[in-house]
């Protein structure tokens, strides 16, 4: 298990951040290699709980070497303002780079994204997500890989050339500019934008690497490689529920692009699952509960967003997008997580196809079409029985194995680790 990619298998906030913390420890390098602080990644362990925006999870052990690669996306002064906090509590952080390939988010692209959700929030005419809305983060996301696919990106790097900088943004800004006083904004001047950039330079200059040769050597030399995924496939840009999606892939064909690995040097291919699911922001949700069942999870899985805030949208085990996020993936196993959450129901879904009209659907359709489906259910009796001090498999419920045993056979994907609980410790190796 040298090279191992960890990637969200549903629609992110799945617990990849408690899972790279817990495999951090046999780990010298991990890499985030797609998003930006979009990502919150919540870690509970000994020196506290954390939700990680843009560091990766494996900052807690000082020997990992963490990488943002060239395919993330980086706001500068959210990564300081983490490293900060993460230093106030006890946190050394020294061992934190960001490639120079990266992207920077500037302040016009977080600017144009919450104009842009904003508008679309007046055309609904609805004060929370409604139809249609998409519901971004609003972190810039989308604006950000926008102008790199564009080429009108400015990477982490050309803050060492302050001339050059200036050049290329006194070529952007106009358009960019334009498009703020489309939604009614003030400009941004290249001088505003060359001071913060000098600012970056000075404080964070010292962690632009080329991670190329670092990453190379890691991986030839049979280092452990982790690579973390943000979000999760079901908003993957390619395979996610267009138009309702991030700006990357945060898939493992993604983690190779992104962090720059050959296919050929991925060892393992790693799912985390959560035990139901879970979706926050606009877009179709099949299994999504809107009755108590729905606000039960939503209560006991104390499902709030990390990044921000949001109440997240609950459902069911969803078995026809799992079969897709494992053909694309190509796991190797699964991580399935927060099965204590289940602890108390009675009776478990799993929808294993979706009806639309006489016919059942065994895969994912597009995302007109999933708006329209209708789940079909196969129920599991519950284990009514608290599994969170249990730590083998063998300690868990019958009921309880039988109901992932299932969820491994529609992941087609055997299971390495169940989490019952938040904390480091609440995991089961299988
Ligand atoms: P990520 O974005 O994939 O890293 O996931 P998030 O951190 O956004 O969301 C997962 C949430 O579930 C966090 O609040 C975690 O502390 C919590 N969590 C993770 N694993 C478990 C678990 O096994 N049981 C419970 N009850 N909570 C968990
Ligand atoms: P982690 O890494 C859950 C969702 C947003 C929105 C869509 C696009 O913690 O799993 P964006 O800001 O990326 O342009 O938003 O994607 N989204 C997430 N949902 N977890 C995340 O990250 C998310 N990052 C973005 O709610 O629907
Ligand atoms: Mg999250």
């Amino acid at each position: 298990m040298t090279v191992t990619v960890v990637v969200g298998a549903q629609w992110g906030d799945e617990g990849k951040g408690r899972v790279i913390d817990y495999l951090a420890e046999r780990a010298d390098m991990v890499i985030r290699f797609q998003g930006g602080d979009n990502a919150g990644h919540t870690v509970v362990n000994d020196q506290g709980r954390f939700a990680l925006h843009l560091t990766p999870s494996g900052v807690f052990h000082p020997e990992a070497y963490c990488l943002l690669g060239p395919g993330t996306v980086v706001n500068m002064d959210a990564l300081g303002e983490e490293l900060d906090a993460l230093r106030r509590a006890g946190v050394a952080a020294r061992n934190v780079r960001v490639d120079y390939r990266a992207h920077l988010v500037l302040p016009y692209h977080r600017l144009l994204d919450g104009a842009a959700e904003e508008q679309r929030k007046r055309e609904a005419g609805a004060e929370e997500p409604a139809e249609g809305e998409m519901g971004t983060t609003r972190r810039g996301i989308g604006p950000v890989y926008g102008d790199k696919h564009s080429y009108r990106g400015v990477r982490v790097g050309d803050i060492r050339y302050p001339d050059v900088l200036r050049q290329r943004l006194e070529a952007l800004l106009p358009a960019r500019n334009a498009q703020l006083a489309f939604y009614g904004l003030p400009p941004c001047s290249v001088e505003d934008l060359l001071a913060l950039a000098e600012g970056w330079r000075t404080a964070y200059g010292d962690m632009i690497v080329d991670s190329l040769p670092v990453v190379r050597a890691a991986v030839q030399g049979g280092q452990r490689v982790l690579l973390e995924g943000q979000l999760g496939i079901g908003r993957c840009i390619d395979w996610g529920i267009y138009p309702y999606v991030t700006g990357s892939s945060p898939t493992a064909g993604g983690a190779c692009v992104g962090a720059g690995i050959p296919p050929r040097a991925i060892d393992e291919v790693l799912g985390v699952v959560k035990a139901y699911s879970t979706s926050v922001g606009g877009g179709p949700f099949p299994t999504e509960l809107h009755d108590e069942t729905g606000d039960m999870l939503q209560e006991i899985g104390r499902e709030f967003g990390a990044t921000t805030g949001r109440i997240r949208r609950c459902g069911w085990f969803d078995g026809v997008a799992i079969r897709q996020a494992s053909w694309l993936n190509g796991f190797t196993g699964i991580a399935v997580t927060k099965l204590d959450v289940l602890d108390t129901f009675a009776t478990l879904r799993i929808c294993t196809g979706y009806r639309l009209g006489d016919e059942v659907l065994d895969h994912v359709p597009d995302t007109v079409t999933q708006g329209l489906v209708e789940p079909v259910y196969e129920d599991w009796p519950g284990w009514r029985t608290d599994t969170t001090a249990c730590r083998t498999w063998d300690a868990l419920p019958p009921q309880a194995q039988a109901y992932l045993r299932r969820i491994e056979e529609l992941a087609r994907a055997p299971i390495r680790f169940v989490s019952v609980g938040p904390e480091r410790s609440q995991m089961i190796v299988v």
